[in-house]
């Protein structure tokens, strides 16, 4: 399915196998500590896990992977493209995210952010997330604290 952005077609669907090695290289170029190819096959293999991918011009743009358990969900990896950040595919992922979870009657989306990634906090908050804890210290790699983000899926307090 296509959603609009900024006058091109964005394509987010299912992650299929054939996007492993995309999704990998694009980990290791988001995150400090990236998922291992091992990690990412369990995600693949996991009933629970639901992994988005987003397609800009055929190439791999973003990904997201979450599980679900219950009526709650945890965001556990939302990445853009270093070039094709900025442009709305964070908010798609999320929001595509949170149309599927709801569908599944899941109620409530968690996740955990750096507390100095600014570009990650503030895409969460205008997507409706709202912090609800602060764990201190919690990053070993550099004493970072983490913060609890929620948001609830209903209509009324998720803005997609
Ligand atoms: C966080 C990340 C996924 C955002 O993706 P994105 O596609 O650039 O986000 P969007 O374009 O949908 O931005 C949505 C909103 O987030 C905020 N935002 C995004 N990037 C920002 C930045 N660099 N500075 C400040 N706010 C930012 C803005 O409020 C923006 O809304 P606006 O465009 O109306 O101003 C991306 O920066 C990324 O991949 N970072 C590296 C991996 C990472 O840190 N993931 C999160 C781990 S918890």
């Amino acid at each position: 399915m296509a959603d609009g952005l900024n006058g091109k077609d964005i394509l987010i669907q299912g992650a299929a196998a054939a996007d492993l090695e995309e999704i990998f290289t694009l980990e290791r170029s988001s995150f400090p500590r990236p998922w291992s190819r091992e990690q990412l096959v369990e995600e693949f293999q996991c009933p629970a896990a639901i992994l988005l991918v987003a397609r800009l011009d055929g190439c791999l743009a973003g990904y997201l992977a979450s599980r679900c358990c219950l009526d709650e969900a945890e965001l556990l990896k939302i990445a853009v493209h270093p070039r094709k950040r900025c442009l709305g595919i964070g908010s798609a992922l999320l929001d595509r995210l949170a149309r599927q979870l709801s569908r599944r009657q899941v109620k409530r989306l968690f996740l955990e952010v750096r507390a100095g990634n600014l570009p990650a906090r503030e895409l969460y908050l205008a997507r409706g997330f709202s912090v609800i804890a602060r764990r201190r210290g919690y990053y070993s790699d550099n004493g970072e604290d983490a913060l609890v983000m929620a948001a609830e899926l209903r209509k009324e307090t998720y803005s997609p």
